[in-house]
């Protein structure tokens, strides 16, 4: 008999609903017999959303000491290296545990978390590994070691790496396009890629976040991982640069990048405020290029990156918030595209991440999300509230979407946001 059995769900893609089972956490083929029944009237329903690019250690710092008036990358590096001073370990988890909860409740149960490593205490670092544990299987942390001052530019740089890694990360990172020099950053990526290959990690690099056209450090990260065989485990976050490349250049990149089985993070949110301040009118975009990528059949995926920080003052950690903005910023509102945008905050970096028993088929976790929209597409326009949020079968977060009203000819009418059905047509005499 089946623990639970979800009624009506709309899965991604389709247009009937169906039903899912659900027996000892895991995903099964539905049965009329269960000791519980959940009716979701047509909700869509994903796996749970999957998170590939945040920074922990920053959220929630905004306006500490003092809010970022340019709302400039710059100023939010001067503000940031403020606020390092006074971090403490126990301030990062009071921080980050308010934003897991967050993340839960907008149905995100997968993480990645750069975590800077740019400090001899590596305070940052250690509070994250003791919340990883301190968690326990309630979400899912992958952390990365995240260099914000440079691995061969920073005094230490390459030991303190090493230490992040013997401390319980994840995965290296690197920053190349902020080393002092080019050559500086291709030794930076090759540290990464050795550490990596040795211990056994993936990799996760920070790379050309700039709108400069020369910084083409991601062609290295695609020979190194062709070089050490590393196909599939490797990640490349940002690269905005790709919006300034010429044609040719990034036709041959892309290419590569999809020899090499790379992972590509795009972060909308952060990226559509940052990029193009140099830049008199026109004013690019500086995104990475994601239909084409996408259309050589690259792995793409949508970061949040920032929630309340030095760089970005908004967000509430939901990525369908990101997926929103990506869909103007770019462009990527077409029909087929907007349900692409759902597999971007889903199994795209699921994948990414190296999930296992990650999906809606039986034999998948019950891991969930259902919306409080029947389509990807309304899901999207509505930024529409996770309904329920499930983890291994068990319901974690759930939100009761409050009902609007409106006052119209000295009536209050509920209002639904939701296309109306087409009325049927009125039968011929
Ligand atoms: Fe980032």
């Amino acid at each position: 008999m089946l623990d639970l059995l979800l009624k009506g769900a709309r899965l991604p893609g389709e247009l009937e609903t169906r039903d899912i089972g659900i027996k000892d956490g895991m995903i099964s083929e539905p049965e009329p017999e269960a000791r519980h029944a959940i009716d979701l009237a047509g909700a869509l329903v994903t796996p749970a959303l999957v998170e590939p690019h945040i920074h922990l250690d920053a959220v929630l710092t905004e306006g500490e000491p003092r809010h970022n008036d340019t709302g400039s990358l710059f100023e939010g590096i001067a503000i940031w290296a403020e606020r390092v001073k006074t971090l403490t370990v126990e301030d990062v988890k009071q921080r980050v545990r308010t934003v897991l909860r967050w993340q839960l409740a907008n149905g995100v149960q997968f993480v990645r978390s750069h975590v800077d490593v740019c400090d001899p205490e590596l305070k940052a670092v250690r509070a994250l590994v003791e919340l990883r544990q301190e968690i326990g299987d309630q979400m899912t942390l992958q952390l990365v070691a995240f260099p914000q001052q440079g691995i061969m530019s920073f005094d230490g740089g390459q030991d303190l790496m090493r230490r992040a890694i013997d401390l319980g990360v994840d995965v290296v990172g690197a920053i190349p396009h902020y080393e002092l020099t080019r050559e500086y950053g291709e030794l930076s990526i090759k540290f990464a890629f050795d550490l990596a290959a040795n211990k056994g990690l993936r990799v996760d690099i920070h790379c050309d976040e700039t709108d400069d056209d020369q910084s083409r450090f991601v062609e290295v990260m695609a020979a190194e991982t062709i070089r050490l065989g590393m196909g599939g485990r490797v990640t490349a976050s940002h690269t905005t640069a790709m919006h300034s490349y010429n044609n040719a250049y990034a036709y041959r990149l892309i290419n590569n990048l999809k020899r090499a089985q790379m992972h590509m993070v795009t972060n909308p949110l952060d990226n559509s405020t940052l990029q193009g301040r140099f830049d008199s009118y026109p004013i690019r975009r500086g995104h990475t290029r994601v239909k084409e990528l996408l259309a050589a059949g690259i792995n793409v995926c949508i970061g949040h990156d920032s929630v309340m920080d030095p760089w970005y003052p908004l967000g509430v950690a939901d990525p369908l918030q990101a997926a929103f903005v990506l869909a103007h910023y770019g462009q990527m509102s077409g029909h087929g595209e907007l349900r692409t945008l759902m597999d971007m905050i889903t199994w795209n970096p699921a994948s990414a991440l190296g999930l296992e028993k990650y999906g809606l088929l039986p034999g998948c976790r019950a891991d969930l999300c259902a919306f409080a929209a029947p389509s990807e597409m309304d899901a999207i326009r509505l930024i529409a509230p996770r309904k329920l949020v499930m983890r291994g079968g068990k319901i974690v977060a759930r939100t009761e979407p409050e009902h609007t009203t409106v006052t119209w000819d000295d009536k209050e009418e509920l209002v639904d946001f939701l296309k109306p059905a087409p009325k049927p047509a009125v039968p011929a005499l």
